[in-house]
């Protein structure tokens, strides 16, 4: 296997000295997320806030996620370089460290109003794909309930200016909810929303 140029990367920053035998082997699942975590935080759960925390979301999302990168895809700012130094194989295995890792839900300040207006706009348009308050892990749609408030403001800001390319169905359900209340007023609420949703 094609050993990633970041792994070997941060492990000679960190002054490991490792033999080439080492290299050679499969690098473990953790071991190849331990070159995520300064970002994404120890074992994927960030400290925000505008880097997504990555634990518990499906497998399908994160390898759909990674491969979007790759293809300089989703408008990112810093992982499509990264998504690019690895293969398919380490992505599959890092899928598997970090979707049984447990989501933890960052508690964030919201405005209680703002977020029932939100919680209007989510049930009509949003809930069919991100299920139970955007908790769900099974609808390999991400997880938006506790996640961090500016990573989820500036991907629907990205979604509705044409940057990050939304599925299809979304797209109508995103333009529906622009119509009702303006684009503005839409996100601020949807935010709020998912940061009261963080239990
Ligand atoms: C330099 C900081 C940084 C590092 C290192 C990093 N990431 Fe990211 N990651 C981000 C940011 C910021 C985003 C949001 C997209 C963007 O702007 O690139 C993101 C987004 C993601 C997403 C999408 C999450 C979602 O909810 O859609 C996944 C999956 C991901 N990263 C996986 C990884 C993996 C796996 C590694 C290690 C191999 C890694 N990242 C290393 C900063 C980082
Ligand atoms: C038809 C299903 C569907 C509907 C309806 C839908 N989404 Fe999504 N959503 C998805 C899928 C699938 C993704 C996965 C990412 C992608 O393909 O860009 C996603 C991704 C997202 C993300 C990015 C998550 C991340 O971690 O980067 C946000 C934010 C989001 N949706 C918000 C919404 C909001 C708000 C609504 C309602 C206005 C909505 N979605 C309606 C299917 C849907």
């Amino acid at each position: 296997m094609r050993q990633s140029k970041i792994l070997q990367g941060v492990l000679i920053a960190g002054g490991l000295a490792l033999s080439g035998a080492v290299f050679a082997a499969t690098p473990s699942s953790e071991m190849l997320a331990n070159t995520c975590a300064g970002c994404h935080g120890t074992h994927g759960n960030s400290q925000g806030p505008a880097t997504p925390t990555i634990t518990g979301i499906s497998k399908d999302y994160f390898i759909d996620a990674m491969q979007a990168y790759q293809n300089d895809e989703g408008n990112p700012t810093v992982m499509n370089r990264i998504a690019k130094g690895y293969t398919e194989e380490e992505i599959q295995a890092m899928a598997d460290f970090f979707s049984s890792q447990k989501f933890v839900a960052h508690k964030q300040e919201f405005n209680v109003n703002t977020a029932k207006r939100g919680y209007i706009l989510h049930n009509k348009s949003c809930e069919k794909c991100h299920e139970d308050g955007g908790r769900s892990k099974e609808d390999d749609a991400g997880i938006l309930a506790g996640q961090w408030s500016p990573y989820v403001r500036w991907s629907l800001q990205d979604y509705m200016s044409g940057k990050r390319e939304a599925p299809k169905k979304m797209k109508k359900k995103l333009d529906e909810v622009v119509e009702q209340v303006g684009q503005e007023k839409a996100i601020e609420r949807l935010v709020n929303y998912y940061a009261s949703q963080a239990d």
